[in-house]
């Protein structure tokens, strides 16, 4: 694939672009569970994952597999309601690739949304995190292969990736709009199992706040090519082991719609801002 991925690219925002998707500010990854914040998008165009060229249509519970592009709190906003994620297939290039076409379309501002377990003990499930840093424990990175340089550098620069003044001011927004939101680290594992207890210990160990199975491909790619990156946890459930009882997918879908009126205002914030 590494040969014509830039063709590739090219060829989906053509597409996109040639259906109205035209110069959007903000690019929205939207997670698992919280799909439904696309509904609030004006005169939305709906274009479906299946006809957009390369696309790869996820099958995940929770997810519409839909872009979704139009006006939103003054900003051009273009959404993808539907992540694919790295262990449907094991294949880095295909998870990154729609995180690269909204790069390619010239967004400015890529907010990165994802439902994850909270590893810090002193947090609770149904919270929302703000996400200050990333752990790749993946060993795996999107950008291995043949630099697109038009896009960004070799070797990028991953110290300022979730701007902090940015930052600061969607927390300083949520605070005044009585919104708790916390900050801290996600750390990224393959899944798709969920991670053991032994596991856990070793992500609170090494700095993690919350553990997810998205988001970092997709954050390393807008980082690459020098976008503002946002990106915001819900905290679905506590990881394993902090409770003495399994896991479970539902849980998961289930603190989406709970969190629904939260997870919405922070995301409002963070285009509007
Ligand atoms: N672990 C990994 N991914 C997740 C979790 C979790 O506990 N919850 C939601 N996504």
């Amino acid at each position: 694939m590494d040969g014509n991925l830039r063709a590739m690219i090219r060829e989906a925002a053509d597409y996109l672009r040639s259906n109205g998707v035209t110069e959007p500010d903000t690019g929205v990854i939207l997670g698992t569970g919280l799909n439904g914040y696309s509904d609030r998008i004006e005169d939305p165009v709906v274009i479906p994952y299946a006809e957009i060229p390369h696309m790869s249509p996820g099958k995940v519970e929770g997810h519409r597999g839909q872009l979704i592009y139009g006006r939103h709190k003054g900003k051009k906003v273009v959404i993808l309601a539907g992540r694919y994620h790295y262990y449907e297939s094991g294949d880095i290039v295909l998870t990154s690739f729609p995180a690269r076409v909204l790069v390619e379309l010239g967004i400015k501002r890529l907010i990165i949304t994802n439902a994850s377990g909270c590893v810090n003990e002193s947090w609770k499930a149904g919270q929302l995190m703000l996400i200050s840093d990333h752990i790749n424990l993946t060993g795996q990175n999107p950008l291995i292969g043949a630099n697109l340089d038009e896009y960004g550098p070799r070797f990028p620069d991953m110290t300022y990736t979730y701007d902090p003044e940015l930052r600061s001011k969607i927390r300083k927004k949520a605070s005044e709009a009585g919104i708790e939101l916390t900050e801290g680290v996600y750390t990224m594992m393959t899944g798709p199992s969920f991670e053991t207890p032994a596991e856990i210990r070793m992500v609170r160990i090494i700095g993690g706040d919350a553990v997810g199975m998205s988001s970092v491909p997709e954050a390393i790619i807008a980082s690459h090519s020098g976008l503002e990156v946002v990106g915001i946890s819900l905290l679905t459930n506590m990881a394993a082991g902090v409770l003495d009882q399994p896991l479970t997918a539902e849980e998961v879908t289930e603190a989406g719609r709970k969190a629904e009126a939260e997870f919405s205002r922070v995301m409002d914030i963070a285009i509007e801002i």
